[in-house]
């Protein structure tokens, strides 16, 4: 395995590294505090083509490898996890899907606009009684010759006041149990279809993250993506690549915290030297930088596999897992190391602290993750 960049990834991690410093930081304690939607910095990021990276550029993508798509998310991740949640639901959740398993007309109508950056996505799998266990759908989409009859309640998604079009995973046949779910394409704004209020969290706040409700919501069955009964594979499929996406955001999280940490103990001075002198010190930096640099190798290894055509299923578990953990203890570390400074929002490791803890959570938990990494080995 080559883990050489090329020049075109170095370009990427520069162009996402500079637009994260100028466009992405000032005011990203504001946002965080006031729990605003990044929207602005959203549309900079599709002119820009962090949209729809890895989307053919015949369908407005960048026609980019997953190499490079997780680069960039390292990069806007160790800035504004807000800016990369949206970022990667958009590539991962929803162009990839479409790209993959959507017809040539949806492509078109929705795949474009979404890869170009016009508009965003959203991917409605979760609902109140069916999180991890994802197969326990309530959500309902009857079939009624020429479209579904979609009904129930989406929790937890992504983008769900500011996206355009959505992916909604729905039980018509629960008889055939998964076998019987459906991806559907629903536009905002169809009768029937409403919007709950933003939750208030406790990280990624500017993120906009709401209930779904669908009361009668006619979806056409040319909006249906795959075969009938194809929903859950289609789910399993998305979030496989998804993982790496959130790998590579708790790897910026990470690497983020450890980069003003090393910065923060070469200014502090205690006992009349800087803080980086002393071992307890660099113990700390040598075991965060340590455990990073083995993240950053997980996140790779999923994302080369991924570009290669083989099977990663259990590589994009393994990294989120452990990139999730990583930036967990990272961050909590770098507040110990920040000290009094660490706990005030000025310093930005106690926001990227709150940020991490979700990566444990979204796309599947830890504890999902190693079930996943268990019936893959035990195969
Ligand atoms: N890749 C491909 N297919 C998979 C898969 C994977 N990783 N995991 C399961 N499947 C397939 C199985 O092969 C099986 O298909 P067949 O019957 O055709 O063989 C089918 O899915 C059902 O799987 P199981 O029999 O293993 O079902 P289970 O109920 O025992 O386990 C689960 C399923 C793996 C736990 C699954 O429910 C799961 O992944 N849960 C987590 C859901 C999740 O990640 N949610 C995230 C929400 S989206 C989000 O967070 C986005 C955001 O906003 C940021």
């Amino acid at each position: 395995m080559n883990f050489d960049y090329s020049e075109e990834h170095l370009a990427v991690r520069e162009a996402a590294r500079e637009f994260a410093k100028n466009e992405l930081l000032p005011g990203v304690i504001d946002r965080d505090e006031k729990q605003q939607f990044p929207a602005d910095q959203i549309k900079m990021m599709g002119e820009l083509g962090f949209m729809g990276m890895m989307v053919r550029p015949e369908y407005g993508g960048g026609g980019m490898d997953t190499v490079s798509y997780v680069l960039a998310m390292e990069e806007i991740s160790k800035i504004d996890s807000s800016c990369s949640v949206s970022m990667s639901v958009n590539n991962s959740l929803v162009c990839w899907g479409l790209e993959k398993y959507g017809t040539e007309e949806q492509k078109q109508k929705y795949l474009k606009p979404l890869a170009s950056g016009q508009i965003i996505g959203a991917f409605a799998l979760s609902e109140p009684e069916a999180g991890s266990d994802a197969t326990s759908q309530h959500t309902t989409a009857a079939d009624m010759g020429d479209h579904y009859l979609l009904n129930g309640t989406k929790n937890w998604i992504t983008n769900g006041s500011t996206a355009s079009v959505y992916i909604v995973m729905a039980q018509t046949d629960p008889e055939k149990k998964h076998k019987g779910i459906n991806a559907l394409i629903v536009e905002k704004g169809q009768e029937g279809f409403g919007v709950g209020p933003k939750e208030n969290k406790l990280g990624i706040r500017g993120s906009d993250t709401h209930s779904l409700m669908f009361s009668d919501v006619k979806v056409p069955k040319e909006n249906r993506i795959g075969d009938d009964g194809f929903g859950f594979s289609f789910a399993m499929q998305v979030l496989n690549g998804g993982r790496i996406g959130i790998a590579s955001q708790a790897l910026g999280i990470a690497s983020g915290a450890m980069e003003l940490s090393i910065k923060y103990a070469k200014e502090r001075k205690t006992f009349g030297k800087p803080i980086a002198e002393h071992q307890m010190i660099q113990f700390k930096l040598s075991k965060m930088s340590t455990e990073i640099e083995a993240a950053r190798l997980l996140v790779l290894q999923a994302a080369m596999k991924k570009d290669k055509g083989e099977s990663f299923v259990k590589e994009a578990a393994m990294a989120k897992l452990y990139a999730s953990q990583v930036a967990m203890d990272t961050t909590v570390e770098a507040v110990q190391i920040h000290g009094g400074y660490g706990f005030v929002k000025e310093y930005h490791v106690e926001r990227l602290m709150r940020d991490a803890k979700i990566t444990q959570i979204y796309e599947g938990t830890s504890e999902i993750q190693n079930i996943v990494i268990a019936r893959e080995i035990l195969k």
